[in-house]
């Protein structure tokens, strides 16, 4: 059970106890992490299904467990969700609940629609009824925080300005447009009902415990065991790389300082091309283990069939956020990439969990055997 705490105060918003949805996954586990150390006063009760994606190998180790519980449960439970805002007197979400790969999106669309629209969908009725209707908090003291990407704002040409908060939608992938239809939701709760929300749009999260069917998590761990490293096309496609940690601080900034209706773009100021950013991790694995029979490891990088409608560039315009939070990201792409590679190589009891899941076997066996180049 989690004890009670006192108030955390922020220009009159106090936040006391959060639900956040999704904090098994990557960037969700990271945050609950983030925020345990940084806000001494903060209770957290922590809602995610376990997909293949959620883990609680990702929730050991946490500086303060006494101020966290965890409720295995979906976000599209409706009587779960009202039930948990009732018993936990929850006064913030940080909605990270989500199908995140967009090569999943491609084969079935449908948990997306399901998780991203309907889920998100079903938090929103749900808070309205208990912040709104019933007026459980004053709306001054409540926030509903939603956890979106750059994706939602389609595909930049090699000449166009990065994406800002003010960039037109055009979501190109079945995961990019559940995402930009659950921000629509959130977006129209605030101007219709009144809701304090805000959102965040980032860029490509890398670091600690992200699951390896994303990039990079998948370079490191096919390279350290000589396996062929895939590069979707030509891979001189364009991502802005964040560090997660970094991102973790933004939204502690946004719950803190930002304001209910706005919405801010974060990213990591570095824009290396696919290809680039692989050939990187296999310079630190080479530096890491010179003496390893797949030195140089990038000459197990293999071109593999094209994403269909892959997007080519993104690149993230975060000045707003940084001109009026002071926020900005601490780490460069290289130190980055560094502590990603160095922690995957000392958590080898996370990897082998992971590693011995099969549903990652038969994700590798679907995705990278059919028509594709490696096996
Ligand atoms: P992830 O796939 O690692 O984790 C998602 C988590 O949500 C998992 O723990 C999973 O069990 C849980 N979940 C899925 N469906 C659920 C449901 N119906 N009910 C409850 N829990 C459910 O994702 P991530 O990379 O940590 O992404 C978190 C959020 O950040 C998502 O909203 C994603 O769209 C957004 N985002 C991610 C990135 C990135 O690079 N990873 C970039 C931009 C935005
Ligand atoms: P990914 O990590 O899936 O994130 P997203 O699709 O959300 O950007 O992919 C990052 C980039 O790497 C993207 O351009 C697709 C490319 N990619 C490959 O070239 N090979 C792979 O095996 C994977 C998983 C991704």
């Amino acid at each position: 059970m989690i004890q009670s705490a006192f108030r955390v105060l922020y220009f009159g918003y106090a936040m006391n106890t959060l639900l956040i949805t999704g904090g098994a996954g990557f960037i969700g586990s990271n945050f609950v992490r983030y925020l345990l150390s940084v806000e001494p006063g903060v209770r957290i009760v922590n809602l995610d299904a376990l997909t293949y994606a959620g883990n609680l190998a990702n929730l050991t180790d946490l500086p303060a467990p006494d101020r966290h519980v965890f409720i295995r449960g979906n976000v599209c439970d409706d009587s779960l969700v009202r039930r948990l805002l009732r018993e936990y007197d929850i006064d913030t979400i940080v909605h990270f609940a989500a199908e995140t790969h967009v090569d999943r999106s491609i084969y079935g669309p449908s948990q997306f629609i399901q998780t991203n629209i309907v889920g998100t969908f079903t938090l929103l009725e749900a808070v309205k009824q208990f912040w709104v209707d019933e007026k459980a908090f004053s709306l001054a003291d409540v926030r509903f925080h939603h956890i979106s990407t750059d994706e939602v704002y389609g595909s930049l040409g090699p000449e166009d300005p990065p994406f800002s908060e003010t960039t037109p939608y055009a979501p190109n992938s079945p995961y990019a447009a559940s995402k930009a239809s659950s921000d629509h939701l959130v977006r129209a709760y605030g101007h219709t009902y009144g809701l304090p929300v805000s959102i965040s749009n980032c860029s490509n999260n890398y670091g600690p415990h992200q699951y390896p069917e994303k990039l990079i998590p998948l370079v490191i761990l096919n390279a350290l065991g000589g396996q062929l490293l895939p590069i979707y096309g030509d891979g001189k496609q364009i991502r802005d790389w964040l560090f997660v940690e970094d991102h973790c601080e933004a939204i502690w900034k946004v719950l803190a300082a930002g304001i209910p209706g706005e919405t801010y773009n974060i990213g990591g100021s570095t824009q290396p091309s696919n290809i680039e950013i692989v050939e990187i991790v296999c310079s630190i694995l080479d530096e890491r283990f010179p003496d390893s029979a797949y030195v140089p490891h990038k000459s197990l990088i293999r071109s593999v069939v094209d994403r269909p409608g892959h997007d080519r560039r993104y690149a993230i315009d975060h000045t707003k956020i940084s001109r009026e939070l002071g926020w900005r990201p601490r780490e460069s792409l290289d130190s980055g990439l560094q502590k990603t590679v160095d922690w995957y190589l000392a958590n080898t009891e996370w990897v082998a969990t992971i590693l011995d899941d099969p549903s990652l076997e038969a994700w590798i066996d679907k995705h990278y055997s059919r028509d594709r180049d490696i096996q």
